[in-house]
């Protein structure tokens, strides 16, 4: 499965998220601003891939120009990447790829260079996350015994990364290394990541799995069913807290209190230094209508779109260059400095 591509026409072409899993349509565009708008209606998310989309909306953004002055190029990429960058907050994958397609940009001496350099630069952040996301799932699958009964939250599959998956790809190891029982999938509301996405991603590889309400969860895990939760990450900050989808923090506790391993898989361009902890990550905060829709009611309503697990609760954070545990101040500052074991 492959979320996105970039077309030899030179535009970019991706599934539409928001119409799974009843219809697989595509959008394709040579317009970024037609991207900037996928990744604030959620038709393309996941903290890996919005960080890939916002790599190919520069390179698209920047043959829009008819810049002939190197200045001029990189003032029009800067509000690309303002406007890009202000979609989701909380995903430090999105800021992670801009300064990193931004950096290639300013060092190349003519507009046709940088132009050349974003598409070059675009394409390798894609595939170096496909290589993580294989990586992770070798890795975390080592962390688990045989006939295992995993549960996961939301959608880290092909679907939020680049292809195959962060906590989904650990799944996927485990099933192919022939580990893996069954898969337990919360549904994620209010939009059904885990329910429409995960699902849609499982069924079609024949991965067996059982979906749940996301209440159900603690029943699950206190009546013995599950033998660890995997989950992803949108932001990791240096202390190990992390941010991830609504309801994550829910999990954690709830696998502690049953002593239930709580491990988080991302790659390490999830790895925020620069947030100190996870009272310093922006939590975004989304449309009450998403919530209050299928009830169809006007009352108010809370949708933050992520929750904040604290460190403690984390048993461990599988990435593509190993394994970090507590303390994680030290573990993922060593983890940064690795270079990811080639895949042989
Ligand atoms: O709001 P979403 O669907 O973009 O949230 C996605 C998640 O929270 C994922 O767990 C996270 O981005 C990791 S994806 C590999």
């Amino acid at each position: 499965m492959i979320p996105i591509e970039w077309l030899p026409d030179g535009r970019v072409r991706l599934i539409d998220q928001t119409k799974l899993p009843h219809d697989e349509t595509y959008l394709e565009t040579s317009d970024y601003r037609d991207l900037v708008t996928a990744i604030s209606q959620m038709k393309v998310r996941g903290a890996p891939l919005i960080g890939i989309t916002a790599a190919y909306a520069l390179a698209l953004a920047s043959r829009e120009t008819s810049a002939t002055d190197r200045d001029e190029l990189m003032s029009r990429l800067r509000t690309a990447a303002e406007e890009l960058r202000a979609t989701r907050p909380t995903a430090v994958n999105l800021a992670w790829a801009l300064e990193r397609a931004l950096r290639v940009a300013e060092g190349a001496t003519d507009p046709q260079s940088a132009i050349d350099a974003l598409e070059t630069e675009a394409r390798r952040i894609h595939e170096e996350d496909v290589a993580a996301c294989h990586a992770i799932g070798a890795n975390g699958a080592s962390l688990l015994d045989a006939e295992t009964t995993l549960l996961t939250h939301c959608n880290t599959g092909s679907l939020a990364t680049g292809g195959y998956g962060t906590a989904l790809g650990v799944v996927r190891a485990a099933w192919e290394q022939g580990k893996l029982e069954r898969v337990y999938v919360t549904e994620t509301r209010p939009l059904l990541q885990g329910a429409r996405l995960t699902a849609w991603e499982l069924q079609r590889e024949g991965i067996p799995f059982t979906l749940a309400v996301d209440s159900a969860a603690g029943s699950l895990l206190r009546r013995g069913l599950v033998r660890a939760v995997v989950v992803g990450a949108d932001r990791i900050a240096a202390n190990g807290d992390l941010a991830n989808k609504i309801g994550t923090y829910t999990l954690a506790v709830l696998a502690g209190e049953n002593g239930v391993p709580f491990y988080a898989a991302a790659p390490t361009s999830t790895i925020d230094p620069n947030t100190p902890s996870g009272d310093d990550i922006p939590i975004e905060e989304r449309d009450p209508a998403e919530v209050t829709a299928l009830v169809g009611m006007g009352t108010t309503a809370a949708n933050p779109a992520f929750d904040v697990t604290p460190s403690r609760y984390v048993s461990a954070i599988i990435t593509e260059n190993g394994v970090a545990s507590p303390p994680y101040k030290e573990s993922l500052v060593a983890l940064l400095r690795e270079e990811a074991p080639s895949r042989g």
